[in-house]
């Protein structure tokens, strides 16, 4: 729905999901039928998922942060261990670290991709290193290869955050398949798929779907679908301390048509996402998005970057924009920076990550996006850089 601003103006948004009709009829349907939660619309949709990335196994939960979370539980981090990943990146990649007592320890970022710097993940390796939780930032595989070799080398398991990689591609492999040894994707309204909120996580390994599986309803020994169908009564047990990190069939049945409809979203995000860089030639003092070697971009966010020489700081370039109705958002986050994981003494400097923290901007990329309202957006970035005073 768009919005508009006091005065008139029409507010294009930084993102917008994409729901119609076929989603309302299909949560209508599940409302009918008297199965509301984690049944046959989860396992639907579990194995629609896992089918479009190429995984073995696939697990629905009720966001990443709780993918991400149940994997590391599930792979037996905990206490007294250490994670590698990058600061740049959402919260919730170092917060599902903490959720299991383990310590966050941020690496550096690729000034060109913004992805972990495989050349950087030594130094943060200590005895107590047990994995490297890999973020596919913004949708751009990280380095997998070089990535995946440290690890080896090091006996280290490798997770992937990919959280906005749905579609993205790895050496033509789909993110997901997984490369690592679990890889967790969301489904927030602001991600190409949506299901209000959910997650999920793709392995190749059954046991660990399984204990996921388990551990995302309570460590329960029997599910309500096993329990429902069984012609037998059955007592359940519970084991261990579990979760409720359930997915409602409400949104499986609308994560399945937007399932259907994907490799439409996102070859119209690809367009536009390339429509950008074209454009935005003309504006010289702003970095466009590359794509690495081997490295499919899915274009979740288009995320710019000022250069040193921008006639204009950040803060006043997001300003201007809004002023003229074009909602931006600041690039990704360092995580280091934020109260909860700020007193650390961390062990590596992570120049690059701030640096990105500080120049980095998102700009609006969604489905219904027209190439007028694009137009605007790159129209509009150009003449606030042309007419800043200097010294902004
Ligand atoms: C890199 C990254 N990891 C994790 C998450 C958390 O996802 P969710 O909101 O589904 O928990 C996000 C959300 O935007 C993200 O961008």
């Amino acid at each position: 729905m768009s919005r508009t601003l006091s005065g008139g103006l029409r507010l294009i948004p930084v993102a917008r999901p994409y729901v119609g009709l076929e989603e309302e009829a299909a949560v209508a349907e599940v409302l009918r039928s008297g199965w509301l939660s984690q049944g046959p619309r989860v396992a639907e949709f579990e194995a629609a998922f896992a089918a479009y990335v190429g995984a073995p196994h696939a697990v629905a939960v009720s966001s990443c942060t709780t993918a991400l979370h149940l994997s590391l539980v599930a792979l037996g981090i905990g206490r007294g261990d250490e994670v590698i990943c990058p600061s740049l990146s959402f919260i919730a990649t170092a917060n599902a670290i903490a959720y299991t007592g383990a310590r966050p320890v941020f690496a550096d970022i690729d000034r060109e991709t913004y992805n972990l710097d495989p050349t950087r993940i030594e130094e943060a390796i200590s005895r107590r290193t047990r994995a490297i939780l890999v973020v596919h930032q913004v949708g751009l595989p990280a380095a997998l290869n070089e990535i995946l070799a440290v690890a080896s080398r090091y006996g280290l398991l490798v997770i992937e955050d990919a959280a906005c990689a749905l579609g993205s591609e790895y050496f033509v492999r789909r993110i997901g398949m997984p490369h690592g040894v679990a890889a967790c994707f969301s489904f927030h309204p602001r991600k190409i798929l949506t299901t209000g909120e959910g997650g999920m996580v793709t392995t190749a390994d059954a046991d660990l779907a399984e204990r996921i599986r388990r551990l995302r309803q309570h460590a329960m020994s029997a599910s309500d679908v096993t329990r429902h169908t069984a012609r037998q009564v059955v007592f359940e047990t519970y084991d261990e301390v579990g979760y409720n990190y359930r997915m409602s069939d409400l949104q499986a049945a609308v994560g399945l048509v937007q399932l259907r409809r994907f490799d439409r979203l996102l070859e119209r995000r690809r367009y536009l996402a390339a429509r950008y860089s074209r454009h935005l030639e003309r504006v010289p003092w702003l970095k466009t998005p590359e794509e690495s070697a081997g490295a499919r971009h899915n274009f979740q966010s288009y995320m710019v970057r000022l250069r040193p020489d921008a006639p204009v700081s950040r803060e006043t370039l997001m300003q201007a924009l809004l002023e003229r109705g074009i909602s931006t958002r600041r690039g990704v986050m360092a995580i280091h920076r934020e109260v909860p994981y700020q007193e650390e003494k961390w062990k590596v400097s992570l120049p690059e990550t701030e640096a990105a923290a500080n120049s980095t901007v998102i700009l609006p990329l969604f489905h219904q996006m027209t190439e007028e309202e694009q137009d605007y957006v790159v129209e509009s970035i150009s003449q606030v850089g042309a007419f800043a005073p200097t010294g902004t």
